[in-house]
């Protein structure tokens, strides 16, 4: 008898742990809704990017001193009017198939966006030879001198960062994504337009 009321205190103490655990995730945890006064303007910009100053060292990434881009595109070089968003895809040297269907699907260049990607160096023949044929068809490639490895991504992302700053100043908007991704690239462009456009172009 004490024995079954023991396993109900039990059962009875531990619901109410479970209770008082998960309404805690949810206070802690549950979506919030941020209310943005001007949508338009507060959450996203536009800043003015003109003011943006490249003073870093163009050799130095991080702690590699001798840092250099093998392969530089310069997409950005004749801004064609409204030009307004840079998208950076970390790729793998060897994800050539994820890029040929970014490039044929989200990831379709226009006057308002363009897609780069970003590499570091693959030590196997055939993988570097297919990048730079890449590079010569599409040139959207931008490959570091430092060894492509997951161990070495914080190089990939800082070196997208440098060669925008250096390469693309004047775009409004960067977008970073990963070569496993999908975005609904027109959804984005109906909010870009929606939100920022305006904006960015300062009407
Ligand atoms: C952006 O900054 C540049 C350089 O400081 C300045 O000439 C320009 O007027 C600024 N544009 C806007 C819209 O504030
Ligand atoms: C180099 O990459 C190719 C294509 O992915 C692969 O077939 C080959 O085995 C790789 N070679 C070496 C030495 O890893
Ligand atoms: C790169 O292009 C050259 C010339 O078009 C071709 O001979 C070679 O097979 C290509 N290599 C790769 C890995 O795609
Ligand atoms: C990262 O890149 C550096 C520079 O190329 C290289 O020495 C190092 O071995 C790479 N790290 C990994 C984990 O491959």
């Amino acid at each position: 008898m004490a024995e079954g009321l023991d396993t109900t205190v039990h059962k009875i103490l531990l619901t109410v742990l479970a209770i008082s655990f998960v309404l805690n995730y949810y206070t802690e945890y549950g979506s919030k809704i941020i209310e943005i006064e001007n949508p338009a303007f507060s959450l996203l910009g536009p800043f003015n990017t003109t003011q943006i100053v490249a003073n870093d060292n163009y050799n130095q990434l991080i702690d590699i001193d001798d840092f250099t881009f093998i392969i530089n595109p310069q997409p950005c070089e004749n801004y064609p009017a409204g030009f307004l968003l840079m998208i950076i895809v970390t790729s793998n040297p060897t994800n050539n198939e994820n890029r040929r269907v970014i490039r044929n699907t989200w990831g379709k260049n226009h006057d308002t966006t363009k897609v780069v990607f970003l590499v570091g160096l693959s030590n196997n023949i055939s993988i570097s030879n297919q990048i730079i044929n890449e590079s010569n068809s599409y040139g959207d490639i931008v490959q570091g001198n430092f060894i492509d490895a997951y161990r070495n991504m914080t190089y990939k992302h800082v070196m997208g960062l440098k060669w925008i700053v250096h390469h693309c100043p004047k775009v409004k908007y960067i977008l970073k994504a990963d070569d496993d991704i999908l975005v609904n690239s027109p959804q984005m462009l109906r909010f870009w337009d929606g939100n920022c456009l305006r904006g960015a172009l300062g009407t």
